[in-house]
């Protein structure tokens, strides 16, 4: 069956955040590249008219990417734009005017979730919803009970082939790559498991803050942020069984629900939450707020494959660098020429630029036989990820292409991990900025150590 492309995007919160850092250069991406030949239609509520857009538009190419003269006049051409309230009909009768004879819309919700019921109802009842796709930002949801909620209300409305839900991670090239990598190459496959492999370490490092967004971030912390999203993607695609059959994408994801639904509920005693020494003096952030800036944890696979291999998660602000890595320690092989070596070791950067390492010993040059420990490496340069992420996100979603984006049971099964620890209430640790967190997290991985990406390209 031809699945549709759509014939008009509509994206709601045009004046947002998002829309300013992410979206316009996308859309300005999209439109170079040949994706994107169709009227896109902001959506907000700020008494603005269309004029008004196109110069934030202008504003955010030139803060973010660069304003390109030939794209941006197309993108410009295509721009509409609606003013009026969420909650008001007025404003998707004057939606419906400006659709005319599109069929398959995409409406992008890059709004508070707390917001997606009232616009897809409306949507619905003002005809705007029918052969429509929808595309939903992250958070999707604070819990396992309201992604549920968020499902039905989605459902209500749309088919899930027709939902598509933002993970911004699965738009990475280097995310991808984990599972290309993985299942393209014939040598991996036989030592991916437990009794080779002694330890997986996943690190997200920022070494910023939270950038002015105390507000977003009280309602969210890191679990809820990265961990229970960005992150657990990555670990799915590390320890996920090989897709298979003829429909291989949604294989894929079939795969992806099958891995989580092995990982153990996470236990509070895994988990070290951090929050950084000036979190509290942050605009938007509550006095005495208990929100962690900072976690690390330690998750249990319960599969042939993959029990008793232990998968340690950290992640965090204002920490030493940004650098996220995927660190596969294998186990520590036997004494050779009355020495022992250090175990192997896979690492996977997955940014800034994308890298493929694999640690091994060699031999020194000379007479001794003596080894160092050295990385074969494959490297590709590549620039600003998550706009790219954005640029194939949207142009998928438009195509009705849903391999990239997180699936119902698959967000689901996401929560039901982290549930008991999101939003934990008990005071976070305090670490100093440019510190690598709370000491405590070293029992979790005692007696190994965490993977300090700073040194490695
Ligand atoms: C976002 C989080 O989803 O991902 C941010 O809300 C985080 O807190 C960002 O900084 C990281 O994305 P990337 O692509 O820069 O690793």
């Amino acid at each position: 069956m031809d699945i549709p492309k759509s014939d008009a995007l509509v994206f709601f919160g045009a004046t947002g955040d998002l829309a300013y850092k992410k979206i316009f250069p996308a859309l300005q991406r999209m439109v170079k590249h040949g994706g994107l030949d169709v009227p896109v239609i902001g959506v907000a509520k700020a008494g603005w008219g269309l004029d008004d857009l196109k110069a934030r538009a202008k504003d955010s190419l030139e803060q973010h990417g660069g304003l390109d003269g030939a794209a941006f006049a197309k993108l410009s051409a295509l721009l509409r734009y609606v003013d009026g309230d969420y909650a008001d009909g007025g404003t998707f009768e004057a939606l419906r005017r400006e659709l005319g004879a599109a069929k398959h819309p995409t409406h992008y919700l890059a709004i508070p979730p707390a917001l997606f019921g009232t616009v897809v109802g409306q949507l619905d009842r003002h005809r705007c919803a029918d052969g429509a796709r929808v595309v939903v930002e992250k958070p999707f949801g604070r819990s396992l009970a309201s992604a549920r909620e968020l499902n039905v209300i989605l459902h209500r409305t749309f088919a899930e082939p027709d939902i598509f839900r933002i993970d911004h991670y699965l738009g990475k090239n280097a995310v991808q790559n984990l599972v290309f990598f993985r299942f393209a190459n014939a040598f991996l496959e036989p030592i991916w498991n437990r009794n080779f492999v002694e330890s997986v370490q996943i690190t997200m490092a920022e070494q910023f803050g939270v950038q002015g967004r105390g507000a977003f971030y009280e309602e969210a912390g890191a679990i809820r942020d990265v961990v229970q999203n960005h992150l657990l993607q990555v670990l799915a695609n590390v320890a996920m069984e090989p897709p298979t059959g003829a429909r291989e994408n949604e294989s894929v994801r079939d795969e992806k629900v099958k891995v989580l639904k092995a990982v153990a509920t996470l236990d509070p005693g895994h988990v070290v939450r951090g929050q950084f020494k000036g979190y509290l003096d942050e605009k938007g952030v509550a006095a005495g707020s208990t929100v962690e800036t900072y976690a690390a944890l330690r998750l249990d696979i319960h599969s042939w494959r993959w029990q008793g291999v232990p998968f340690y998660i950290r992640a965090g602000k204002c920490l030493p660098v940004t650098c996220t890595e995927v660190m596969v320690k294998l186990k520590q092989p036997p004494p050779v020429y009355a020495s022992v070596p250090p175990a192997n070791h896979l690492r996977f950067r997955l940014g800034p630029e994308a890298t493929i390492a694999v640690g091994a010993m060699v031999k020194k040059p000379g007479d001794e036989l003596v080894g160092e420990e050295m990385e074969l490496l494959v490297s590709h340069d590549e620039d600003s990820f998550e706009a790219d992420a954005y640029e194939q996100l949207l142009g998928d979603a438009m195509d009705g292409e849903p391999f990239r984006f997180a699936r119902e049971d698959y967000v689901e099964e996401a929560w039901r991990i982290v549930d008991l620890v999101a939003g934990a209430s008990a005071k976070p640790i305090e670490y100093a900025p440019g510190s690598w967190g709370p000491r405590e997290a070293e029992r979790l991985v005692a007696p190994g150590t965490w993977h300090d990406p700073q040194g490695a390209r």
